[in-house]
């Protein structure tokens, strides 16, 4: 590594928030165009595609992506443990949390806990690491997500996955450490049983939850982290104490795309099955009408947000903020990405015009690590390793 870094909500970011708040958004630009195919300096390149076979015994099933992924995934827990370290000096509290990750293994369900035990016996990781990995995701994600349906009745989905808020600000490169790391770990997953593909996805190696997927002819689906004061460090803090009755995140997102065979049936497991923390689910179907957002409250569906062609809703947009409330003042990418849906037209509406919206900043930041474009027919997904250049929003 050698760069030098700061810990966590640090003061670098402060003072980031303050020149935001002094100077406007001087980040903002105009929807951009013709950006598609992907190439120019937000590019950073295509992701590798595996086949994940659930016929195997989940404790090998990741095998092969893990031995390709095992010095990133051990370089990106590295600088996590780090960066918790530089917070909390002696290593105490890592050593804690390591312990207690390993506990809370114990209490996941089939096929989770064989399948992270098989990915640190791969990687040769440590146990507790690897479940903290997968935890993660359910705290530090900030993301942009598109459902939209263009003139015929097709659907299309996509999203900014944006990771690493707070993970380590490098001065020097002027860029978040652990979004930088994860660059390497993203790779497309087709899972397949019977020699029969089921869902492909897009996610970070060593990660076995699912944050953006396709279930070829029938949805699409990502999530998105919904901030909330019951929110996950709760929830996650229940489970280590024994109070475990709400599901991961990830996990039901995995669980829908590789059980759910319908829309409906996806949009019912979505909005009903108890949680550990608040999410967005942004889903899409197979024809026309069939889109929404599913916020959720640990306990249950808040609200229901559904496209409405005849009303001229033919797209959503969720960011990390609930629909009828105004984004916070600093993170507003929700306006900027329909103003430029807006603009675009159902009738110009095509995943090259959808990677335009996702490729206009602030929509496009320093937190962003990848899009990924998805179309329910034929369970089409592309993925573009992302790069936002100088002058770029710090998220
Ligand atoms: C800056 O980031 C690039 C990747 O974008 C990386 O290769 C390089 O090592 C980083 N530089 C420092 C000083 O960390
Ligand atoms: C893209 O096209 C729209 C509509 O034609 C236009 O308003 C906008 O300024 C263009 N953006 C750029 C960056 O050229
Ligand atoms: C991985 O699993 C194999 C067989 O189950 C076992 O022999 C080996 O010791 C394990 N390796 C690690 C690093 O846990
Ligand atoms: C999958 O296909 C391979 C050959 O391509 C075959 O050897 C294997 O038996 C098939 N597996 C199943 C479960 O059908
Ligand atoms: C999906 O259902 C099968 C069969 O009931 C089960 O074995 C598998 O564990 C389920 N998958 C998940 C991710 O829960
Ligand atoms: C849409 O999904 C349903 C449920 O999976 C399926 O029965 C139907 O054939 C699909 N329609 C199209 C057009 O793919
Ligand atoms: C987009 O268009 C709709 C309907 O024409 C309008 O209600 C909405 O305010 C517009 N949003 C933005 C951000 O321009
Ligand atoms: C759609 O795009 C074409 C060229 O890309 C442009 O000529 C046309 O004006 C656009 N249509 C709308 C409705 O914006």
């Amino acid at each position: 590594m050698g760069a030098r870094r700061l810990p966590l909500l640090s003061a670098a970011c402060a003072l980031l928030a303050l020149a935001l708040v002094l100077a406007g958004d001087p980040y903002r630009e105009d929807c951009r165009n013709k950006t598609y195919p992907p190439s120019g300096p937000t590019y950073k390149g295509n992701v590798p595609t595996y086949v994940i076979n659930l016929d195997l015994p989940p404790y090998k099933r990741w095998v092969n992506v893990m031995n390709d992924k095992k010095t990133e995934l051990k370089n990106v827990m590295k600088n996590i443990k780090t960066l918790v370290n530089e917070f909390f000096p002696g290593g105490k509290f890592s050593d804690f949390v390591e312990g207690k990750m390993v506990q809370l293994l114990s209490s996941l369900p089939h096929p989770f806990r064989e399948e992270i035990e098989g990915i640190a016996n791969t990687s040769g990781a440590v146990l507790g690491d690897v479940v903290l990995f997968n935890v993660f995701y359910e705290i530090f994600t900030v993301c942009t997500s598109v459902v939209a349906e263009d003139k015929t009745g097709k659907l299309y989905h996509a999203r900014n996955l944006d990771f690493g808020l707070f993970l380590g600000w490098d001065i020097k490169n002027s860029s978040w450490t652990v979004t930088q790391q994860l660059k390497p770990l993203v790779v497309a997953l087709e899972f397949q049983r019977n020699n029969k593909t089921l869902f492909r996805s897009a996610n970070f190696a060593g990660y076995i939850g699912m944050l953006s997927g396709v279930r070829p002819g029938a949805f699409t689906l990502t999530m998105n982290e919904r901030f909330s004061i019951d929110g996950g460090y709760l929830g996650i803090l229940e489970w280590i104490l024994g109070k475990r009755d709400g599901m991961w995140m990830g996990f039901l997102t995995r669980t829908v795309l590789e059980n759910s065979t319908s829309y409906e049936e996806a949009k019912e497991k979505l909005a009903k099955t108890r949680l550990l923390a608040p999410a967005y689910f942004i889903l899409g179907g197979n024809k026309s009408g069939q889109g929404c957002v599913i916020t959720r409250s640990r306990a249950a569906s808040l609200d229901i947000w559904d496209l409405d062609i005849k009303q001229g809703t033919w797209f959503l947009v969720e960011t990390n903020y609930d629909r009828w409330k105004p984004p916070l003042f600093l993170d507003n990418r929700r306006d900027p990405a329909k103003k430029c849906l807006n603009q675009t037209k159902q009738e110009n509406l095509s995943l090259s015009t959808i990677y335009d919206v996702l490729s206009t900043k602030p929509v496009l930041n320093k937190l962003t690590v990848c899009t990924t474009l998805m179309a329910v027919d034929g369970g089409h997904t592309e993925t573009y390793l992302r790069e936002c250049p100088e002058p770029c929003s710090p998220w």
